[in-house]
């Protein structure tokens, strides 16, 4: 091995065995990544950071918007928000939001008569996209998005713009999670993390779509979900157990091994899974 053995200072020398060095080299790096997930920040110190203010940055430009798009959407504002304009494409939501695409499909638009409805997913996209990187989550994907104030008849729309995304969808909501069962342990052990680190709590089969991949080798085909709903980063036991109008994840897996998962997740992160025992049994049924 080439490494240096000893170290000295003026008044001694130590000498180190190859397996002490590796010891220290071992303990050394797990104190650095022990302090590195010590040091991630909660959404409040998150948003003061300047982290905020590099992601902001970087992420906005990423989306490029025509001028003629933004004057078409500013022009006929009231009838956007009514879901009356003919010349997009709504998107069925269950909120009262418009989410809408023009005929390129290049993106999506989200509006809301509450700006900061809008405003509240944005920042949340962006936090999202910290833990992610913090935990090195490559198999959850955030569309690149940006916000922008638009002024009609003197009051301000804020208007959220993503990148569009092609995704699996099928009248059976749990249909691709079935079929690639095999492929999604992974991805379901990182949306379990993250859900314990964002709160994310509007866990639903129609909120964490796997993506539609072009090249079926990439060894992540078929492996990736999108996250295109991050409205409500809460509490983290609904994300993961379910609450009125979302399963939650333990709902949304599809075998014995993806239940192990999530209730080993869950109680590295602290929960107290005796909780939610009868959920267990209930959904271990299907699978036994
Ligand atoms: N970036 C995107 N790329 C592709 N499709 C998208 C994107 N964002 C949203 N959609 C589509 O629009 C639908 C509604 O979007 P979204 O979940 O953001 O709306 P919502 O009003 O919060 O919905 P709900 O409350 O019903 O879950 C999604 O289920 C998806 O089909
Ligand atoms: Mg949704």
């Amino acid at each position: 091995m080439n490494l240096p053995m000893y170290m000295y200072n003026k008044h001694s020398v130590f000498f180190f065995s190859e397996i002490d060095y590796l010891y220290f080299l071992l303990r050394y790096h797990k104190i650095i990544i022990t302090l590195k997930v010590l040091s991630v920040m909660d959404i409040n110190r998150f948003l003061n950071s300047d982290i905020y203010k590099n992601y902001k940055y970087k992420y906005n430009n990423a989306i490029l918007v025509d001028q003629d798009l933004i004057d078409e959407i500013t022009n006929n504002i009231t009838s956007i928000l009514n879901k009356k304009y003919i010349n997009v494409d709504f998107f069925t939501t269950k909120n009262r939001m418009s989410i809408f695409r023009f005929n390129d499909k290049r993106l999506v638009f989200k509006m809301s008569r509450e700006n900061d409805d809008i405003r509240t997913r944005y920042k949340n996209m962006l936090y999202s996209r910290y833990i992610i990187d913090h935990y090195n989550l490559d198999l959850l994907y955030i569309p690149a998005a940006t916000i922008i104030d638009i002024k009609s008849n003197d009051k301000v729309y804020t208007l959220l713009i993503e990148e569009y995304i092609d995704l699996l969808q099928n009248k059976k909501r749990d249909y691709y999670f079935e079929k690639f069962v095999d492929k999604l342990d992974d991805t379901i052990h990182q949306l379990a993390l993250f859900i314990c680190k964002t709160g994310f709590s509007d866990v639903t089969f129609r909120n964490i779509p796997i993506m539609s991949e072009d090249f079926k080798k990439y060894d992540k085909c078929y492996k990736r979900i999108a996250l295109i709903d991050l409205e409500d980063l809460n509490i983290a036991e609904y994300g993961l157990f379910g609450r009125i109008g979302a399963r939650g994840l333990l709902r949304c897996v599809k075998s014995l091994k993806q239940l192990n998962i999530v209730s080993s997740v869950a109680k590295e992160n602290g929960i107290d899974i005796n909780r939610y025992k009868f959920d267990f049994e209930d959904v271990k049924n299907n699978y036994i």
